[in-house]
């Protein structure tokens, strides 16, 4: 009989331990150890024969091969974007997502790209003809992709051993298992174990691995936080389903900066880049609307514009509504009071409603005038005056404090055509406004209504 051996793993975590216990002594959460049995001591195969690991030494920074540091092209403009240039030989990459928001179709346009890779795309989720039928409608062909429809990890391991790949996808990493452990795929154990022998052969070969992952209701994403240690960097794919438009975000990256996004577009014939961003997220309307206001916004190196619509009507109720979509709530409720005490504004009596174009989440506290513009012009039912776009974060005394990398938003704006930004006084002075743009500078909310009803 073979003897097995079981350790006890904290869901949240991934926390082990020889015991059960009540409160994981790593996060603190209760009742979440569960079972899980970790290896049969009989059946350990011989994985390491099998992959032929060449041994490592330590070696001196100028040995080091300068390969390490090539950077691959996707393919993709937004994807190398967000690896921070490229993707890098030999690192394992977290692509984590909701179900439905198209994991799947960006990794397996990423293994078909004509760029001359040998790419490897392993499914556990779909079947090798369901997989044909995606990629006939993308409509793209890459000779050198191999589509494998297998969810046991020893075999995906000997085809990447044998075929040699320069990049591997794996759909999904909670539907592979390893014949060493006992547990089911999906568990604790199962994707520790997965992830790990992942790595070990991305490091040896050089070959790099997109994981893919999927998220749990709360957007962590499913099994142990343990992955995210594990891995070189952690993509998230977002956005709103019933929206055509797709964000890439870096969450974790060990070769560049988390700043960067990439922003696709989900078409019937596939994902598409959308290099400049702020052309779908602006609208075109024949004539001017209230409540609308552009902000200049900034993710990363790229800046866009973006527009925000707001609805303030009269509260029905006592209690007044309040809600926006991909604009964080509390820091909406503190704009809104700012206004209240501030310019004088009976909030409280209001219904106020908030929406950024395109199902975009933003978190850039430079888009806190352009929110505030947009519910002042609802508030009086007046619009903003033409081609006014604004960039600004709003304090809690009403002061207007310059957004991060003003210039670029400037510039970004005065490409695009519009004729003056409000941005803050505090700055201005080293500024210079590139031809066609006025930049008009405030110092206090007080002074918003003013400057952007001017004509
Ligand atoms: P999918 O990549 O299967 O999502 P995930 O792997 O993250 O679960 O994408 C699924 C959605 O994308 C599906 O609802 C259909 C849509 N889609 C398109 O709109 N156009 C396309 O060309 C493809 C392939 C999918
Ligand atoms: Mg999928």
């Amino acid at each position: 009989m073979a003897k097995v051996k079981k350790a006890y793993f904290c869901r949240d975590c991934g926390y082990e331990a020889p015991k059960w216990l009540g409160k994981c002594p790593s996060c603190g959460a209760w009742n979440t150890f569960s079972e899980e049995v970790i290896a049969r001591e009989s059946a350990t195969p011989s994985l390491a024969a099998a992959s032929q690991i060449e041994r490592s030494r330590p070696m001196r920074l100028d040995e080091i091969r300068e390969s390490n540091h090539r950077r691959i092209d996707t393919g993709y403009s937004e994807v190398n974007r967000v690896l921070g240039g490229g993707l890098v030989p030999g690192s394992l990459v977290l692509l984590g997502g909701e179900p439905g928001i198209g994991k799947s179709t960006l990794s397996l346009q990423l293994a078909l790209a004509e760029n001359k890779l040998k790419t490897l795309y392993v499914s556990g989720e779909e079947s090798a003809e369901q997989i044909r039928m995606r990629a006939d409608r993308i409509g793209i062909r890459n000779e050198e992709c191999m589509i494998y429809a297998e969810t046991l990890l020893e075999n995906i391991v000997t085809q990447i051993v044998e075929q040699k790949p320069d990049v591997v996808v794996i759909d999904s990493i909670q539907t592979i298992y390893s014949e060493i452990l006992d547990s089911s795929a999906g568990s604790v154990s199962q994707i520790r174990e997965c992830a790990a022998t992942l790595l070990k052969y991305a490091k040896t070969t050089g070959t790099a691995i997109f994981i893919i992952g999927h998220i749990t209701k709360d957007g962590t994403i499913a099994g142990p936080k343990i992955l995210e240690h594990i891995v070189d960097v952690v993509l998230q794919f977002e956005g709103d389903s019933n929206n055509c438009y797709r964000i890439l975000r870096g969450i974790k990256n060990r070769f560049g900066a988390t700043f960067e996004i990439g922003v696709f577009e989900m078409l019937d014939n596939g994902l598409r880049s959308v290099e400049n961003p702020s052309e779908i997220l602006l609208s075109h309307y024949e004539e001017p609307l209230s409540g609308i206001a552009v902000g200049a916004s900034a993710d990363g190196l790229r800046p866009y514009l973006i527009e925000v619509q707001a609805l303030v009507s009269n509260a029905a109720y006592g209690t007044p509504q309040r809600s926006t979509t991909g604009f964080d709530s509390r820091r909406m409720n503190m704009l809104l009071a700012v206004l209240e005490k501030r310019v004088g504004m009976k909030m409280f009596q209001k219904d106020v409603f908030l929406n950024f174009a395109g199902g975009f989440k933003v978190a850039d506290t430079g888009l806190d005038l352009a929110v505030v513009a947009a519910v002042i012009s609802s508030y009086f039912d007046r619009p903003l005056s033409e081609g006014v776009c604004l960039a600004g974060e709003m304090g809690l005394s009403g002061e207007i404090r310059p957004a991060p990398r003003t210039e670029q938003r400037i510039s970004e704006a005065a490409r695009l055509g519009f004729r003056r930004i409000i941005v803050s006084g505090y700055i201005t002075k080293s500024l210079k406004a590139p031809k066609g743009i006025e930049i008009v500078a405030i110092n206090s909310i007080a002074e918003l209504p003013k400057a952007m009803f001017m004509e």
